[in-house]
């Protein structure tokens, strides 16, 4: 096969953000070992994985890197100084070309404060390429942002969309896939 670890033809590197509990942990387990767990342990730092993705035909090695929500739901409100100077800086790595901003489609404020997070990446992403996540679709008795919203706020930025579950691995894939063409 061409998934050989060091047999890529371009090295991307995104970043997985949004609130705690969205589930940015869950996709990057599911995409990356086929692997789904209900528990909640929330992530601390920064972690990255690397995957061989295949894009027009070339090895497109993706790395992408967890980050995580709680350290900036801390803060008293999006913009306040101190997230921003520690935390975020260390949250987001230098050198990404692109981000999964992970929103939870039965948590209307996650969805909300979207626009909190387009700051951060405006101040920490070297390109606009964004792939508007909407997660937990599997959760449809629970469901408080509707597929309409999700897409309406994508278009208006300019960004692509896609309504995800780490649990059932719908569109998780795709939501890799997108980003990397994108970039590519
Ligand atoms: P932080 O690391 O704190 O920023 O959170 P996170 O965004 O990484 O969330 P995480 O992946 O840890 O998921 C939070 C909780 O939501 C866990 O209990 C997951 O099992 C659950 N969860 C994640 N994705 C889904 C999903 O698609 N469907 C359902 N039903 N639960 C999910
Ligand atoms: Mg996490």
């Amino acid at each position: 096969s061409c998934s050989d670890e060091n047999d890529y033809d371009h090295l991307f590197k995104m970043v997985l953000i949004g609130d705690s509990g969205v589930g940015k942990s869950s996709i990057l387990s599911q995409f990356d070992r086929n692997v789904f767990s209900l528990d909640f342990k929330s992530t601390f730092g920064v972690e990255f994985i690397s995957k061989i993705v295949k894009i027009e035909g070339k090895n497109i090695k993706a790395q992408l890197w967890d980050t995580a929500g709680k350290e900036r739901s801390k803060s008293d409100g999006p913009y306040v100084r101190y997230t921003v100077c520690s935390a975020t800086q260390d949250l987001i790595p230098r050198g990404a070309l692109g981000a999964v901003l992970v929103y939870d489609v039965t948590r209307r404020n996650t969805f909300e404060n979207v626009k909190m997070w387009l700051k951060e990446l405006r101040d920490h992403v070297d390109s606009s390429h964004v792939v508007l996540v909407g997660n937990k679709t599997d959760l449809k008795n629970l469901r408080e942002v509707t597929t309409e919203d999700g897409a309406a706020l994508a278009e208006s930025e300019g960004w692509s969309f896609v309504e995800t579950s780490a649990l059932d691995s719908t569109n998780v894939d795709k939501a890799f896939q997108i980003l990397l063409t994108e970039i590519y």
